[in-house]
């Protein structure tokens, strides 16, 4: 269906591709592509769908896509560890929403997504707040003890 393709396409979320021309060396790039519906309800899929590319499976911030960023994706394993021994969950709901105190001290290489969940919300800003609670009971499983 037209109107569904276009739909996913202006849901954008950075993968990653690598493309090679004949004499060079494969060159790495970000790509953007149709953002893959996912459970609210699931932490861990949402996290393997948007997230894996960059900060890795396991956190540690070694996805596919990393090498291609100016900004190295955080390792979201030492969060805790870096905030002494608490998990700074406010602190992880706004890099993920992209809220402005945060993203001014960031690159632009974070997604916003509280904006691309919103898209794919219908405007619902409770599952919105939903898909953020659950991501970052997700990330807090990730840490390092
Ligand atoms: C296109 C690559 C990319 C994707 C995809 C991505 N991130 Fe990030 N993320 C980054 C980069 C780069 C940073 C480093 C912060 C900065 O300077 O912008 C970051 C920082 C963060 C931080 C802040 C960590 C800290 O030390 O304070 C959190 C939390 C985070 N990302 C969570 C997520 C979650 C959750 C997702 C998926 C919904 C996600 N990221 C998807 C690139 C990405």
């Amino acid at each position: 269906m037209l109107v569904r393709r276009i739909i996913q396409v202006l849901m954008v979320v950075a993968a990653f591709a690598v493309t090679s021309g004949a004499q060079e060396q494969p060159k790495k790039s970000i790509q953007h592509v149709p953002m893959k519906g996912t459970s609210a309800a699931s932490g861990k899929e949402m996290y393997i769908s948007y997230c894996a590319v960059c900060h890795g499976t396991d956190g540690k911030g070694n996805g596919p896509a990393a090498e291609a960023l100016k900004t190295p994706p955080s390792d979201l394993t030492m969060l805790s560890k870096n905030s002494d021994g608490k998990y700074p969950a406010l602190k992880v709901g706004s890099a993920i929403r992209g809220d402005a105190a945060v993203a001014a001290h960031g690159s632009k290489d974070m997604p916003v997504w509280g904006h691309l969940f919103r898209t794919i919300s219908g405007g619902h800003e409770s599952q919105v707040d939903q898909r953020v609670a659950n991501l970052i009971s997700y990330i807090k499983t990730l840490q390092a003890q």
